[in-house]
């Protein structure tokens, strides 16, 4: 098929792009800026802007499948919500004028039990547009996905490696299923071709279900260093927030918004997902192993 990769210069988009080579399928790579692309023979590189509009029409010309991989958690005038609708919708407006059958969007779970937070609701509300403006749409929802790369693996990552401490709000005790970033590419991989997937929206997850307190000593365990965890019974949301945000040295736009997140178990709905897509999945501790030793072949992790 002839795809399109939105987001090819984030973490997941770039990661997708070589697995839909190796699949045999023809690619094309979107983003804002040609000099943040990693170079990938063989895949024609489109410019533009899914905020404005600019370079879709012809980026989305003549394929069969375009991705969705965008994520605008940046500092900005109107608030991400406003940004991602008005992304979304104008990405939406293209594809169906393009009459690309299949859009395939990556967003987050959301909770069962209580309300989603600004962040999680915002990125349903993407998954909904997406899904009403192509015909047989796929939208895959994960929660932390481990790899390298991945924005909030390494926000775990750098708190582990610089906290003395590592204090924990009330929110530990919460549970979630994280996900490997192999997994995510070849659920995403065959979201493109799989017809039973067509029109649905999917939970992905691991096989571990674990508490966020658990995932942080598990990894720290595997980082092979000596932190105490202390639990704490305040949620302190938005002071953990800007000090989670100092230091791992990322943006409080995306830190923030991510805690918030925390508060009620993430849970996928079901187990269909991954025997339905053909995929079989890696155990928690496999995926750290492997985003560690990626993550040590490109920087230097000073904890281990
Ligand atoms: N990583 C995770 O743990 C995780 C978990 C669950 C779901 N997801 C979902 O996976 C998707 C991709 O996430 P990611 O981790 O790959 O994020 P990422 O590394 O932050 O990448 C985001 C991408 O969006 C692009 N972008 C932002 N605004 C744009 C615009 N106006 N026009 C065109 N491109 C724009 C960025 O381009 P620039 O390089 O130009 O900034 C970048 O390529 C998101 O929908 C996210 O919700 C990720």
């Amino acid at each position: 098929m002839e795809i399109l990769v939105t987001g090819a210069s984030g973490y997941v988009g770039s990661a997708l792009i070589p697995r839909l080579r190796a699949d045999g399928h023809a690619v094309r790579a979107f983003a804002r800026d040609r000099a943040r692309l990693a170079p990938q023979p063989g895949v024609e590189v489109h410019t533009g802007d899914v905020l404005t509009g600019a370079g879709l029409e012809q980026a989305l010309a003549g394929c069969q499948a375009a991705y969705y991989l965008v994520h605008s958690m940046e500092a900005g005038e109107d608030s991400f919500r406003e940004r991602d609708r008005r992304a979304a919708t104008t990405f939406a407006r293209a594809a169906r004028a393009a009459g690309v059958r299949r859009v395939v969007y990556l967003g987050g779970l959301v909770p069962a039990n209580g309300e989603a937070s600004p962040h999680l609701a915002s990125r349903l509300e993407v998954e909904r547009i997406l899904l009403e403006a192509a015909p047989e749409g796929v939208a895959l929802r994960a929660s932390i996905v481990i790899a390298a790369r991945s924005r909030s693996f390494r926000f775990l990552v750098r708190l582990v490696e610089r906290l003395p401490v590592l204090a924990l709000p009330a929110w530990r005790d919460n549970r979630t299923q994280p996900i490997d970033g192999r997994d995510v590419v070849a659920l995403l991989a065959r979201a493109a071709v799989v017809p039973e997937a067509a029109g649905r929206s999917l939970d992905i997850g691991g096989p571990d279900v674990l508490t966020y307190r658990e995932m942080v000593e598990r990894i720290r365990d595997l980082m092979l260093v000596s932190r105490p965890t202390w639990g704490f019974d305040r949620t302190l949301t938005r002071l953990s927030g800007r000090l989670g945000a100092a230091v791992s040295g990322e943006d409080h736009e995306l830190v923030g918004p991510l805690m918030e997140g925390l508060r009620h178990d993430l849970l996928p709905r079901d187990g269909a997902a991954a025997p339905l897509l053909g995929v079989r999945l890696h155990r928690f501790d496999a995926a750290v192993e492997r985003a560690l030793r990626e993550w040590e072949a490109r920087e230097p992790l000073a904890a281990r």
